[in-house]
């Protein structure tokens, strides 16, 4: 009983009162970085930590190069479906926890068990900024420079479900011998947190492709979005890059290709013209010209490629409307959890949650809480930022 109330103090603390910094990744076997520990490197840099301020070497790939997965591992991605990708901030809980330093912690469809939303960098659901999948069509990961990944699917959702669905164009071009490469990369909200850049690389196969048409050279996206906090009402279509687009480089030492302010991060969204879902326009053929981003521009470009799916063609083909606005509420998904519910808010999740933090409590007690010193409870409970 005694350690009970010792626990539930400890959970509360850490949820409560420590400055929280969890963060999140991607996870899956062809992922580089896969079983890198906060121990592997001289500093934290397991694939959820933030990658802000670094050397190329530090940041690109996440500095996990030397990681690979093991030969066979691919993430499959579907032309003209949806491919289901786990982003968690920690391994223990995703599907292979079994590799994990804590174990299974699990928490059905949560990013991150037991922990308020700001673990994840967002103050609820109206606060998230999206996060992209990159892909470069070579299989010798040496060869590949950030200027080669073009984003070719959006999630404006995320992170909030640890099960998140990416659409995948319907006309990706098969992959090369040996596969290609891919990468996830996420900027949180600017009120959740500081310059963080999150990049995950990993091995990527397209299966099912019905055309050959590659990819454009992409482009470094421009915002053009409606940006009211920062006096700007309407978007300005003119302004935005069309086509295949790099992802967002930013606030690294080097290579950066984006160079906005702390307080205006770049984000997967329409405010840079990165739509929800399947990136369409993305090939050689998408538009037979492409005028010069300005501006004061008014001249848009007109896909000529018949596009992928029936949404997605009327929402690229309409950017002028489109684009204006952040995901409206009736963007959220019907099946999921309604707006304002988030996993630390709701009664029936606190419920959830104390049944957590009791499980927690029953795999520990036997060793760690009995035999260690506070400080090594401590780190059994706060998987995601051990110091
Ligand atoms: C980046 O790191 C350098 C060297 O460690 C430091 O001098 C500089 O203040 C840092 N910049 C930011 C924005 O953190
Ligand atoms: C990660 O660790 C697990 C468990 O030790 C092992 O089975 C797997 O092969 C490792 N994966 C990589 C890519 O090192
Ligand atoms: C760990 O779990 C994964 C996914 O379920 C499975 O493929 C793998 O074989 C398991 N590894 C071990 C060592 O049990
Ligand atoms: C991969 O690319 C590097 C750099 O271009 C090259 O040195 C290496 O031989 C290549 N590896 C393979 C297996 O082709
Ligand atoms: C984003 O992921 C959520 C959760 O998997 C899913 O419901 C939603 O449809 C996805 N959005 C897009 C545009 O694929
Ligand atoms: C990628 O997928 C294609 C289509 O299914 C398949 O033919 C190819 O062997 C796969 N490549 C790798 C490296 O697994
Ligand atoms: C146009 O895009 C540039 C580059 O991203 C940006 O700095 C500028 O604020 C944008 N202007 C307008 C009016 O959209
Ligand atoms: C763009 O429009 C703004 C406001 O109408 C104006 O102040 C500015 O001079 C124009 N810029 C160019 C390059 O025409």
């Amino acid at each position: 009983m005694r350690s009970f109330t010792l626990l539930s103090l400890l959970v509360l603390a850490l949820n409560g009162v420590e400055p929280v910094r969890g963060h999140a990744s991607i996870w899956h076997p062809s992922m580089y970085g896969f079983n890198v520990t906060d121990k592997t490197f001289p500093y934290d840099n397991r694939p959820v930590a933030p990658l802000t301020n670094y050397t190329f070497d530090q940041w690109w790939f996440h500095g996990h190069l030397n990681y690979p997965p093991n030969p066979g591992d691919y993430f499959e991605l579907p032309a003209g479906q949806v491919a289901t990708a786990e982003i968690a901030c920690n391994k223990g809980a995703t599907t292979w926890f079994n590799s994990s330093e804590g174990g299974d912690i699990r928490q059905g469809n949560s990013p991150c068990p037991n922990s308020p939303t700001s673990a994840y960098h967002t103050t609820g659901f109206s606060d998230l900024k999206g996060c992209a999948l990159a892909i470069a069509y070579e299989s010798n990961v040496t060869k590949i420079q950030p200027e080669d990944f073009t984003v070719f699917t959006i999630n404006q959702t995320c992170v909030w479900y640890r099960f998140t669905d990416f659409a995948v164009p319907a006309r990706m071009p098969p992959c090369p011998e040996g596969g290609c490469h891919c990468a996830w990369f996420w900027i949180h909200s600017a009120d959740s947190g500081g310059e963080q850049n999150y990049m995950t690389g990993f091995k990527c196969n397209v299966t099912g492709s019905t055309s050959n048409v590659p990819l454009a050279k992409p482009q470094v996206p421009r915002r053009c979005g409606a940006d009211p906090d920062f006096g700007k009402p309407e978007a300005s279509p003119g302004n935005c890059t069309y086509g295949a687009k790099q992802p967002f480089y930013w606030f690294q030492a080097e290579r950066n290709n984006m160079f906005e302010g702390t307080y205006a991060p770049p984000f997967y969204l329409d405010l840079y013209n990165f739509k929800d879902g399947a990136q369409d326009d993305i090939f050689i053929d998408s538009y037979a010209d492409i005028p010069p981003p300005s501006p004061n521009s008014t001249v848009v470009p007109v896909l000529q490629q018949p596009q992928g799916t029936k949404t997605i063609a009327s929402s690229s083909s309409a950017p002028s409307a489109a684009s204006s606005s952040l995901p409206a509420p009736s963007s959220q998904p019907t099946n999921q959890v309604p707006f304002g519910t988030a996993p630390g808010r709701c009664s029936a999740c606190v419920k959830r949650r104390s049944q957590g933090s009791s499980n927690l409590q029953r795999r520990s007690l036997p060793f760690r809480w009995l035999s260690h010193s506070n400080v090594n409870a401590k780190r059994k409970f706060s998987l995601w930022h051990p110091f």
